[in-house]
């Protein structure tokens, strides 16, 4: 696993992509095929990318609990080798965000919001002092020079709509930690409008933008 980063790494190189996937199933899961699609279309622009893949079905994070909220609310030189372990997978979580140039998230919605695997990930990844941190004038994210694709599904709820509790949250979230080049791929309502959803979703990975890796090593320095 590339865990360099991103903010200190040659211009030269392929962009590192992480790919976070949400779905629960994988035989005809739209979002996870979408996915694959936008890393293709990825590997095209670039002519390589290193990836880095998350999977949060197959190893879905752990919930906060009373043990881990104590070790991260102790300062990092203060905290005991128990405290460092009860951290290790969110560090690790929080290292490969650190070291992708650009994000991948498969968010399929799940009762109106993200599935839970996804928010146990937002709550692993959102950390004060490593991924955002609190200043005079507000809070600041830390992750910042990055670019995320959020590829959403949906069965019936119209993407952005009132009942929509995912795409604004995750969008939110991302910012909070510094990811604000964030693009929505919608294939929303899939039950009423399957195919249309789809080509709109493909047309939209076709017709992105080629930018070139070293505009996101000039944003990561300011
Ligand atoms: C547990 C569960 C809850 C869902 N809740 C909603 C919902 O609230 N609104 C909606 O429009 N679709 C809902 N759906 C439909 C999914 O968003 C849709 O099937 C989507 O394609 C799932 O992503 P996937 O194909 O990548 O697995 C739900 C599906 C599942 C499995």
């Amino acid at each position: 696993m590339n865990q360099a980063s991103s903010a200190n790494r040659n211009t030269e190189q392929p962009p590192t992509v992480l790919r976070v996937d949400a779905s629960a199933r994988y035989e005809g899961s739209v979002s996870r095929t979408l996915s694959d699609s936008l890393m293709q279309s990825l590997r095209e622009q670039y002519g390589k990318i290193s990836t880095l893949y998350r999977d949060l079905a197959a190893s879905p994070p752990d919930f906060v609990d009373e043990a881990w909220v104590a070790a991260n609310f102790t300062p990092a030189e203060s905290r005991t080798p128990e405290h460092r372990a009860t951290l290790a997978a969110s560090d690790a979580l929080v290292a490969e965000l650190q070291a992708a140039d650009i994000l991948v998230m498969g968010v399929p919605l799940y009762n109106f919001a993200i599935p839970a695997t996804l928010k146990a990930w937002v709550d692993m990844v959102a950390r004060a002092r490593l991924t955002f941190q609190y200043t005079d004038d507000g809070v600041e994210g830390l992750l910042k020079g990055k670019r995320a694709y959020v590829v959403f599904v949906s069965g019936g709820v119209p993407a952005g709509s009132e009942l929509d509790f995912a795409t604004g949250y995750i969008r939110h979230v991302l910012g909070f930690i510094g990811i604000t080049d964030v693009t929505i791929i919608a294939a929303d309502q899939h039950n009423s409008r399957g195919e249309e959803a789809l080509s709109e979703a493909y047309a939209q990975i076709t017709a992105l933008p080629v930018r070139p890796v070293v505009d996101m090593a000039a944003a990561s320095l300011t």
